[in-house]
């Protein structure tokens, strides 16, 4: 039984190790899909297609209303140092940043190449790096634009105030980089909601001007662009962390029942042995009866007990039918309580009377135990193991198989114990005798197979004389 649970315990604790596994190995990967930085190049040219299998779109194009474009008269000095009155379009882009992945888009930036010479004026949601070539080096800071003026912020990029607005030159092969990080509600895209169309995005906008001549009002158009970002996957979310879940409770539960069977089967056997105590001492205490009213059988119901059990064995009766075999063979002369002890305990040969009345004991003894019902058989075993397999035995002369096995198992083994004891044979019989009655009565008196059976235990030391 320990053996029993020693297994149990250790098939649920590795299965519990292959969980954890499981778990581990599903966190590397994630971590591992989580740290990678991932890179799109953006350019005019890209197809429907290729923008369907990324995990970013991002669209980007001026923003088309008639209060998203105006005329902006600046006055700058020509090549001769003269003042001129020049115009340009003011434009507000938009740009799009939509997430097309299963998982969220963390840490990204992007970053706007300038197609032609423009200045840049402002930008919302976030802060602008701006990339500037002043005489063949490189200047770049990051600015809020739009709380430049306000906040007086020192500007060390090329620049100039019109009015209240901030100007800033770039011209092509400058750049921009839009940095969400500064703002951490920016700095996030969710992911889309699974099995919807619902998908989460930022938008970036900035105002650029360029020149412009008389209604001209045609923008420029940023069509390259580079974003860097990560992909973060929420291992909550995903259907194989569920299943890891599943599993584990599924694990749980399982060994919620082997614990319960396991105390329900441990309180189940205690009870059952002391039911089988119960009933041995029950039957030891019965028998102890009988043997005091006469004494000379000498411990006769428990050797009969004994044999029979050992030829049940033989037979290939389970453990269980192999006790049952057992009590029965205790209590098969039960009924000798209500034989008078005179008769009993009678030296000489019995007369014919008295022979009739000790035959009774069978049929005694099965009133005795007519509410006896927790072992089965015991009744049939009691009134039928002086049957014969002829037919001429008592009380009601069955033959052959009518005979109840029980019954023809304790026939053989209470005629070998009473030939091999001095009680009933006081020059009681040798081996070799006793061998013989048993092969002589083979078929008529014993059932022919049984005593083959006891043969053989005989032969072999399993049941010594
Ligand atoms: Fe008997």
């Amino acid at each position: 039984m320990e053996t029993e649970v020693k297994k149990q315990i250790r098939k649920y604790s590795i299965l519990f190790g292959l969980l954890v596994l499981g778990y581990v190995i599903l966190y590397l990967r994630v971590s591992d899909f989580n740290r990678q930085e991932r890179v799109i190049y953006i350019s005019a040219s890209d197809t429907e297609e290729e923008w369907t299998e990324r995990d970013i779109r991002i669209t980007m194009a001026p923003r088309g209303g008639s209060t998203d474009t105006w005329i902006k008269r600046i006055y700058e000095e020509d090549s001769n140092g003269e003042l001129q009155e020049v115009q340009y379009a003011g434009i507000i882009y938009d740009i799009m940043v939509v997430n097309q992945a299963q998982a969220k888009v963390v840490d990204w930036k992007l970053q706007i190449e300038v197609p032609d010479d423009c200045f840049l004026n402002n930008a919302w949601c976030g802060e602008l790096e701006i990339h500037q070539n002043v005489g063949g080096n490189e200047v770049y800071q990051a600015l809020d634009l739009r709380k430049c003026i306000e906040k007086k912020v020192d500007i060390h990029l090329n620049h100039k105030i019109e009015g209240t607005d901030l100007m800033i030159p770039v011209s092509k092969g400058d750049y921009f980089v839009y940095l969400p990080s500064v703002r951490d509600e920016e700095n996030v895209i969710e992911q889309r909601i699974q099995n919807t169309d619902d998908y989460y995005s930022k938008r970036v906008d900035f105002i650029s001007y360029h020149k412009t001549a008389g209604e001209d009002m045609t923008p420029m158009e940023f069509t390259q662009a580079k974003l860097t970002y990560h992909l973060e996957k929420d291992i909550l979310r995903m259907h194989a962390f569920k299943l890891l879940l599943v599993l584990f409770f599924i694990w749980a539960i399982s060994v919620i029942i082997a614990i319960n069977v396991d105390i329900k089967t441990k309180k189940l056997l205690k009870q059952r042995n002391r039911d089988v105590k119960i009933i041995e001492q029950s039957m030891t205490a019965f028998m102890g009866f009988i043997d005091a009213k006469d004494s000379s059988t000498n411990g006769h119901s428990l050797r009969v007990a004994q044999y029979s059990r050992k030829i049940a064995e033989k037979l290939g009766f389970s453990k269980e039918e192999c006790e049952r075999v057992y009590y029965i063979g205790l209590m098969h002369d039960c009924g000798k309580i209500g034989i008078p002890e005179n008769i009993l305990k009678k030296p000489d040969k019995l007369s014919p009377e008295e022979y009739e009345i000790m035959k009774t004991h069978t049929v005694l003894g099965e009133k005795i135990l007519k509410d006896f019902t927790s072992i089965d058989g015991i009744k049939d075993g009691v009134r039928y193991h002086h049957e014969r397999f002829d037919g001429k035995g008592y009380p009601d002369g069955l033959a052959g198989e009518e005979i109840p096995l029980i019954a023809r198992i304790i026939c053989v083994a209470d005629s070998f114990d009473a030939m091999n004891s001095v009680r009933c044979y006081p020059n009681h019989l040798s081996k070799e005798e006793i061998v013989e009655q048993l092969i002589s009565n083979r078929g008529t008196q014993f059932d022919g197979k049984i005593v083959d059976c006891f043969l053989e235990m005989l032969q072999d030391g399993t049941i010594e004389f």
